[in-house]
């Protein structure tokens, strides 16, 4: 029998900090519906330096460890999906190794690729399980990033930040991966990048959409063909897409999951060989209410109130997902969407664990995020601007780790 393999249990971790986005539209002179209704956002997270990539992904590791009673002696990987890179040479997964005195006997290491990089690494992990090599281990994968593009620029609004870390193992009470099934689709494209040193994202927005749902459609299609061939979906009164009980989409703000979800219905509408006959006649059959309401509405509620966190994006909707529904979707087929700039899409699915309500109530989401501040314009802007090597001196609250200092270019952390 083949070994069932995916995520057991997640955590998260937010910056301490978030501003309302309707407040920042006002402060814009901006329409607030353009943020909330166009763009599909309530708050959004605001790090200070303090809070940078490696204590996001930390704070969140150690949480996942301490709420779900991890054995740490039985990690074997740590990969840390990022863009937020905080050295060209040293990883993020080594600070979070120490941090944690994780064990010597592990494979640590960071995989980037814009917000595609977590689904590389958990894509590496469950690989691994799956192929034997792991011999019983299991993997932390963790997600982490601060999106950044700038004060008052075009992706403003589509700020954020924070981290979810997963645990891999052969018990996925949380979902269980359909192993190599995936779907893919690369492209070289410069949609959205961060050249070295530059600590803000340059991005083509309108492209940066174009070019998503570009990718998305080659992976899947991609996932279709060969879930056809095993028989987990088939050309039917219902779309191959409709027979997912979800789909959750990489989310850089709320209203894509919307377009991405059109775009998935698209491929299957062209592909059918009965859809409707019209390109206008598709179009506007892709873009079903009823059918975003039924697979895809629910898994926003956390990326809503965070904002883009880039490789975390698409975990955050899992976790919101799981968070609302977990108990009504024990048993079934949801389909994952992930997409980095630059590009590369993959689309893949899991089945959902008897055990996932139970594993998501220990992540006591509600608890993670009614313990943010919310904060004036005014202060969103300065902590925006403050310097990122010299983190404000902030007692780290009790479970979480700080940058404390940059000392001789070494990076100190507190905390946990
Ligand atoms: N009331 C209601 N809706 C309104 C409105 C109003 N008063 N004013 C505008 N809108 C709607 C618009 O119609 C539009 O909706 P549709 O897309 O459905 O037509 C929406 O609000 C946004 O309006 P604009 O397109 O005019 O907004 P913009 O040009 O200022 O920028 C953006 C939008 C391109 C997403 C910009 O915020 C951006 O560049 N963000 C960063 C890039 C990004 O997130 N790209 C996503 C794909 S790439 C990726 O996924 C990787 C990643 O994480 C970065």
């Amino acid at each position: 029998m083949k070994k069932r393999v995916g995520i057991e249990a997640l955590a998260v971790a937010v910056p301490r900090r978030y501003v309302d986005i309707e407040d920042l539209a006002r402060a814009r002179g901006v329409d607030p519906a353009k943020f909330t209704a166009g763009l599909g956002a309530k708050e959004m997270a605001v790090n200070d330096p303090g809070e940078d990539s490696v204590s996001l992904a930390a704070t969140a590791a150690a949480r996942l460890i301490q709420q779900q009673g991890v054995d740490t002696s039985k990690l074997g990987m740590l990969v840390v999906g990022t863009e937020t890179g905080v050295d060209h040479s040293k990883p993020i997964a080594s600070h979070v190794h120490g941090l944690l005195k994780l064990p010597r006997g592990m494979r640590t290491f960071d995989s980037q690729h814009a917000c595609y990089g977590g689904t590389a690494g958990l894509m590496a992990a469950v690989e691994w399980i799956a192929s034997g090599a792991a011999a019983g281990r299991s993997a932390l994968v963790v997600c982490t990033d601060i999106a950044r593009y700038g004060l008052k620029t075009a992706g403003e609004p589509t700020q954020g930040g924070g981290a979810v870390a997963l645990l891999v193992s052969e018990t996925p009470d949380l979902l269980a991966v359909d192993v190599g099934l995936n779907g893919v689709s690369t492209a070289d494209v410069y949609d959205f990048w961060r050249p070295v040193g530059r600590r803000e994202a340059l991005v083509d927005g309108h492209y940066s959409i174009t070019c998503y749902l570009d990718a998305m459609a080659g992976a899947y299609r991609g996932w279709r063909e060969r879930a056809m061939e095993q028989g987990l979906v088939r050309w039917d009164s219902k779309l191959p897409s409709e027979q997912l009980a979800r789909i959750l989409y990489h989310v850089p703000f709320c209203k894509m999951a919307r377009k991405a979800h059109a775009q998935v219905r698209l491929c299957d509408l062209e592909d059918s060989g009965n859809g409707p006959a019209t390109p206008e006649a598709r179009d506007e059959a892709a873009k079903s209410q009823a059918s975003y309401d039924a697979q895809v509405a629910k898994s926003l509620g956390l990326n809503a109130r965070v904002g883009n966190v880039y490789t975390a994006s698409l975990y955050l909707a899992l976790a919101g997902q799981l968070h609302a529904e977990g108990a009504a979707l024990a048993g079934q087929r949801i389909g994952l969407l992930s997409y980095g700039s630059g590009s590369c899409a993959e689309f893949y699915t899991g089945v959902v664990g008897e055990k996932a309500a139970e594993r998501m109530a220990r992540a006591d989401l509600d608890t993670v995020l009614a313990k943010r501040e919310r904060v004036s314009v005014e202060e969103y802007e300065r902590l925006m601007n403050l310097p990122y090597d010299a983190p404000e001196a902030i007692a780290p609250e009790p479970g979480t780790f700080r940058l404390a200092e940059i000392h001789e270019f070494r990076r100190k952390y507190a905390g946990a």
